[in-house]
């Protein structure tokens, strides 16, 4: 098949675009490299030769996005890009809009003129908000109510979404599907990309800096929550897991239709549990602080997977804690300091 994949200098559509070359699909990414990275592009053309077209290109590029999808010949976009974090998106909401909803448009506009008409998408447990902890674990039917621009944007892009799959008189209707991904965690088994996020804000490579020397401590922000050790938890999924949750959902795309299933693998881990497993991998001390509470920060926040299970039959095969950690860990003794 024939992919276009936004934002494949990134972590997780570095990952997907090398699965997809393995597999010997033909790929052309598109990314404007604003958190993405030219090392990341240079190892999917080591891996996919020719099969692998790089465009750095902005997704509000209607016009480039449009000649990328005739003159590749494309059949299906995997929408990775995307502004990611939470606390950027309070001090620049209009950013976060204007890239992840309307740069979503754009590609979307792209997209129709062209008749590209199988997309997924790439949302957010953030869409959720901070639910009850009674709703946990979170279904695909849990209230969405984001509490910050980053959720609210990516909500807004899945409506978009439902919108188009239902237009009205379409000749040939949109097939959308929006992944809504918990915590993604690990590397490439290969080590040919991994997790450089800059800043980097999740909480693995943030401990494994620690280890490493580039970061004096850990903060652990709250210890006071209603959780066995009173630290947040969080459902952490491997990367590889999830670009697997990816090709399954490419068999359930169906024309006029949007449909959507979390990704995680339905059991959380508090910090302090992330930080031990860290601390035996690495075998180094880890120093952390206990800081306050950071605002939005839910108690705890896990996926139910059932319905994919269900519905897919994919299944999570990274459920060990210590593996997740190891496998980001591999990738960061390799690569110190990133892709720099
Ligand atoms: N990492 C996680 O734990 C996580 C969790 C939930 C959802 N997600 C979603 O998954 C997707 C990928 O996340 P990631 O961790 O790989 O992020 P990332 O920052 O590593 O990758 C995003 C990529 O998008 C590119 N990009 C940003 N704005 C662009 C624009 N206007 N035009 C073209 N390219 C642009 C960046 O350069 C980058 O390469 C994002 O949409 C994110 O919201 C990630």
């Amino acid at each position: 098949m024939r992919f276009l994949v936004t934002g494949g200098a990134g972590y997780i559509g570095s990952h997907a675009c090398l699965r997809l070359l393995d597999d010997g699909h033909v790929v052309t990414v598109v990314d404007n490299l604003v958190r993405g990275h030219r090392g990341a592009v240079d190892a999917l053309r080591a891996a996919g030769g020719a099969r692998l077209a790089f465009l750095e290109a902005d997704l509000a590029d209607t016009a480039t996005l449009e000649r990328a999808l005739r003159d590749d010949r494309i059949d299906t976009v995997l929408h990775f890009a995307g502004l990611t974090n939470v606390g950027e998106s309070m001090e620049q909401p209009l950013e976060y809009h204007r890239t992840n909803c309307a740069g979503g448009i754009s590609l979307l506009q792209a997209m129709k003129t062209t008749g590209v008409r199988r997309i997924i998408f790439s949302s957010t447990a953030a869409t959720y908000g901070e639910p009850p902890q009674s709703a946990m674990p979170l279904t695909e039917s849990t209230p969405q109510c984001p509490i910050n621009p980053y959720g609210r944007s990516k909500l807004q892009f899945e409506e978009v979404l439902r919108g188009e799959c239902a237009a009205l008189k379409e000749s040939s209707p949109l097939a959308a599907i929006a992944l809504r991904y918990f915590n993604v965690a690990g590397a490439d088994a290969k080590e040919r990309v991994g997790e450089d996020h800059r800043p980097e804000t999740h909480l693995i490579p943030i401990c494994l800096q620690v280890a490493l020397g580039a970061r004096p401590h850990l903060t652990i922000y709250g210890n006071d929550y209603e959780t066995p050790d009173g630290t947040c938890v969080r459902d952490y999924v491997h990367v590889e897991d999830l670009v697997d949750a990816h090709l399954a959902a490419l068999t359930a795309l169906t024309p006029a239709q949007f449909r959507c299933w979390n990704v995680g693998i339905g059991r959380g881990y508090s910090v302090r549990a992330v930080l031990e497993s860290c601390r035996r991998v690495t075998g180094h001390a880890i120093p952390a602080i206990d800081g306050p509470r950071r605002a939005g920060d839910p108690a705890a926040l896990y996926a139910d997977p059932t319905a994919i299970m269900r519905d897919m039959h994919w299944r999570a095969q990274w459920t060990d804690l210590d593996r997740i950690v190891s496998s980001a860990w591999k990738w960061m003794r390799a690569h110190p300091r990133g892709y720099a």
